[in-house]
C-alpha cells in the first residue's frame, strides 16, 4: 500500500535521502557530476525539516509513504511505512505566472509509473486550492528526464528562462494550469468500475 499524508517533522530525514538519492539519477548528465557527488543527506534533511515548519505563504510538504508488501525490500515491517517521495509548494514566488507553486516533486525510481507521482501533485494542487490559489505554476529544466510529465498532465507551457545553477548555464520551463481546477482534474483518480 503506498498512501499520501502531509509531512511531519520525523520525515526530514527520509525526505532529504530521497532528495539526494532522486537528484542523482534524474540530473545524471544535466547537472555536473561533482555537485551531484557532494550532495548532502544531512545537509537537505535540516532544509526540509526547516520546510516542513514554516508554514508562511502556504507552505506545505506532503509524503508518499509505501508499507507492507509495496514497502522496499528489508523494510516491509518497518513502522509507520517508509518514504519513497514527496512533493512540496506554496503561495508562488511568481503570481503573475500561477497563485500557487510547486517547488519539488521527487520520487524514487522503483516507484515510477505507478501513478504516485499525480497522487502527489493531487494532494498539493488540492492544499493550494485551500489556500485559495486559483491557478498553479511550477518550474522544470528543460533538460530533465521526465519532464513530459506536466505536459501529461495538460499543463501549459507559458515561459522559459536562463539561469545558472552549480556553475552551469541552463535553461528552466514554467508549467501553468488556470484555473488550478485543470490540475485538480487531470490527477482525479480513475472512477472505480
Ligand atoms: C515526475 C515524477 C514525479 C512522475 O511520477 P510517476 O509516479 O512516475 O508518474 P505517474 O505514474 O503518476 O504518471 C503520470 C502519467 O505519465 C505517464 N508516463 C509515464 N512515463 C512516461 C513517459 N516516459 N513518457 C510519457 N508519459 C509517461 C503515465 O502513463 C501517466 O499517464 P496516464 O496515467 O495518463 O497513462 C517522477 O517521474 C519523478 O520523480 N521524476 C524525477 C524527479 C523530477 O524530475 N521531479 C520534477 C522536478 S521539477
Amino acid at each position: 500500500m503506498i498512501c499520501i499524508r502531509r509531512a511531519r517533522p520525523a520525515d526530514a530525514a527520509a525526505i532529504g535521502a530521497v532528495h539526494v538519492a532522486t537528484w542523482r539519477t534524474t540530473y545524471a548528465g544535466v547537472l555536473p557530476e561533482g555537485y551531484l557527488a557532494s550532495l548532502s543527506t544531512l545537509r537537505h534533511a535540516a532544509g526540509y525539516e526547516a520546510a516542513i515548519g514554516d508554514r508562511r505563504h502556504g507552505h506545505a510538504v506532503f509524503v508518499a509513504v509505501a508499507k507492507g508488501a509495496d514497502a522496499p525490500a528489508g523494510q516491509e515491517a518497518a513502522e509507520g511505512g517508509t518514504i519513497i517521495g514527496f512533493v512540496s509548494g506554496g503561495r508562488s514566488r511568481r503570481p503573475q505566472i500561477g497563485e500557487g507553486e510547486i517547488e519539488t516533486l521527487y520520487l524514487l525510481d522503483d516507484y515510477r509509473d505507478r501513478g504516485v507521482g499525480r497522487r502527489l501533485v493531487r494532494a498539493m494542487a488540492a492544499h493550494l486550492a485551500a489556500i485559495g490559489c486559483r491557478s498553479a505554476m511550477l518550474w522544470v529544466l528543460k533538460d530533465n528526464p521526465t519532464r513530459w510529465f506536466y505536459g501529461r498532465l495538460g499543463g501549459r507551457l507559458v515561459a522559459r528562462e536562463a539561469i545558472r545553477f552549480a556553475g552551469q548555464g541552463l535553461e528552466q520551463l514554467a508549467f501553468t494550469w488556470d484555473p488550478i481546477e485543470a490540475l485538480l482534474l487531470a490527477t482525479a483518480p480513475a472512477p472505480e468500475v
